[in-house]
């Protein structure tokens, strides 16, 4: 809380007090504010009241105890509905990347980026290689060359999905095969 004629001056106004009490004044204006480069200032005008004339009218008719402490020369001489001063807040403002960095830190971020990495790790060594393996197991199948499934090494009720399909593969290269061998052994249509 501030005043241009400020009975305390400790109240005295600051930069921004004193520009908002001098556009108040002269523009008849009721609030103010100034966005700053680091915060939001925001004033209030302040109207003197009849209540507030006991002790701002005069300093002869203000109370002894405020002419004690705060002398006779400043904060009286206003009249009623006159601005009395302004009420102000600074709300400060910072950045997005400051706020963000203040709720989620350093070690969140390394956690996260760790999460990251694990996820991709598991992906590439349980499906991705499994898969390559496989694919490369099924081009041999397919031009009836020998292919090492690893079939020995999967429990049969594995619930891991990339072992059902190894599996899966085993099985039909097995039908295939004996498919292969019927075709060969059966005789050749009388002609
Ligand atoms: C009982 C006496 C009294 C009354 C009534 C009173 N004031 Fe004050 N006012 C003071 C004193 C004393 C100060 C200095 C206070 C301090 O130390 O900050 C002051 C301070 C102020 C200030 C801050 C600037 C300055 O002068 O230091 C404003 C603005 C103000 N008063 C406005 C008002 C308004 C508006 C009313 C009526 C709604 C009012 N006052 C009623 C005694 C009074």
């Amino acid at each position: 809380m501030t005043s241009h004629n400020f009975m305390n001056p400790v109240n005295k106004p600051d930069a921004f007090e004193a520009k908002a009490l001098d556009k108040i004044r002269s523009g008849h204006l009721s609030e103010y504010y100034e966005v700053l480069p680091d915060s939001f200032r925001y004033a209030r005008t302040l109207y003197e009241k009849a209540s507030c004339l006991a002790c701002h009218a005069s300093a002869a008719s203000a109370p002894k105890d405020v002419t004690e402490r705060y002398g006779v020369e400043h904060g009286y001489g206003f009249k009623e509905g006159e601005v009395a001063g302004i009420i102000s807040v600074r709300l400060p403002i910072r950045s997005f990347w400051k706020v963000a960095y203040s709720v989620v830190g350093p070690i969140q971020i390394a956690l996260l980026v760790s999460a990251f990495l694990v996820a991709i790790l598991f992906i590439q060594f349980a499906v991705v290689r499994p898969l390559r393996k496989l694919t490369l197991a099924a081009e041999r199948i397919s031009v009836g060359q020998a292919a090492d499934l690893g079939v020995d090494r999967i429990h049969r009720k594995s619930g891991n999905e990339v072992h059902q399909l190894i599996l899966a593969v085993e099985r039909l290269r097995a039908s295939l095969m004996l498919a292969i061998k019927r075709v060969g052994r059966r005789p050749e249509p009388p002609a």
